[in-house]
């Protein structure tokens, strides 16, 4: 069906949240909104990493809204400027047919997928490769982590050779459950995987039941929730968070146990592997990806 793509360029970002309640009150089906103030406060709260913004990204000042109108609509859309240009703030329209996709074309963006010899990432509703021995299905429509970001097939990777089968698992920062449940698959023994986002937890457990494997999920915020002593942590984190991690690792590995990382952008390896060190963890095998990089350590 033919649309409009209708986007609003605020000229300052002091008029934001006027914009909002207009909008909200003009599309009440919905629009989208862009602060680029919200990425600046998700980096100064150390939960996002700067590394995964463009510099253009990071320098941007106008806040956006964008809302999507039935073409054959025009008089909307003129008594929409109408009402905006009577309340007296300054900003940029701008209007483009869109031709609004299939609903379920999102769909041919994930595809089964082949991460290790072993491992295969497959979308529940597609047929998996059958090239590996370990088929995890995925339902990337709920987000945390669909398994197509380099930093999850690096931990995927640390996972089959760390070879789970028999051990005690514990996925910190567990997302959708992806790892948890590849090292069930895998043959882990107890899998525990925790998140300090509730939403993360509950899409964990779907994620089990999905995949048929019985496995816990739990909020805690890094370890502190989590008792006993693990054969693998594995944990795919932001660095900062990694960087408050490390210290608590030692102590939570059983005597031979790993600690598999992911999410370490490669300009900041060298501040995790001297964190490490710091804190009595060796080094065992390091894989470097395109952007990212992902660590085995072992106690020391
Ligand atoms: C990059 S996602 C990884 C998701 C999944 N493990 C994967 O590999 O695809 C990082 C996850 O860590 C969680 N997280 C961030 N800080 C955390 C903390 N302090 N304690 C527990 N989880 C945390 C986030 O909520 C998010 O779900």
């Amino acid at each position: 069906m033919a649309y409009i793509k209708l986007e609003l360029i605020l000229a300052s970002l002091d008029d934001w949240p006027q914009a909002v309640l207009f909008f909200d009150e003009v599309f009440p089906e919905g629009f989208e909104q862009y602060d680029p103030r919200d990425i600046l406060a998700h980096l100064a709260k150390g939960d996002w990493d700067a590394h995964e913004y463009s510099a253009d990204i990071l320098a941007e000042d106008q806040a956006r809204l964008t809302a999507y109108l039935a073409a054959e609509d025009r008089d909307r859309l003129a008594d929409i400027k109408y009402r905006w240009a009577a309340l007296g703030l300054d900003g940029a329209w701008t209007q483009t047919p869109y031709d609004l996709p299939d609903q379920d074309a999102w769909r041919d963006h994930f595809q089964p997928m082949k991460v290790t010899d072993r491992i295969e990432l497959c979308p529940y509703w597609a047929s998996p490769l059958g090239e590996g021995a370990v088929v995890v299905l995925t339902n990337p429509g709920i987000g945390f982590g669909t398994g197509t970001d380099e930093t999850t097939q690096l931990a995927l990777r640390l996972l089959d050779q760390a070879d789970p089968a028999g051990k005690r698992v514990c996925d910190v920062g567990c997302g959708s459950g992806i790892l948890a449940v590849a090292a069930k698959k895998c043959g882990a023994g107890e899998v525990l995987a925790v998140d300090n986002d509730p939403q993360a937890v509950a899409a964990a457990a779907d994620m089990a039941q999905l995949n048929q494997v019985d496995l816990t999920s739990q909020p805690s915020d890094l370890l502190q929730d989590v008792r006993g002593r693990w054969d693998i942590i594995i944990a795919n984190i932001v660095t900062d968070v990694l960087l408050v991690l490390i210290p608590n690792l030692n102590d939570r590995l059983a005597p031979t146990g790993q600690a598999l990382l992911s999410g370490i952008h490669k300009g900041r390896l060298a501040e995790i592997q001297e964190q490490a060190a710091q804190y009595g963890l060796i080094e065992e095998a390091r894989l470097i990806g395109k952007d990212w990089c992902g660590l085995a350590l072992k106690k020391g």
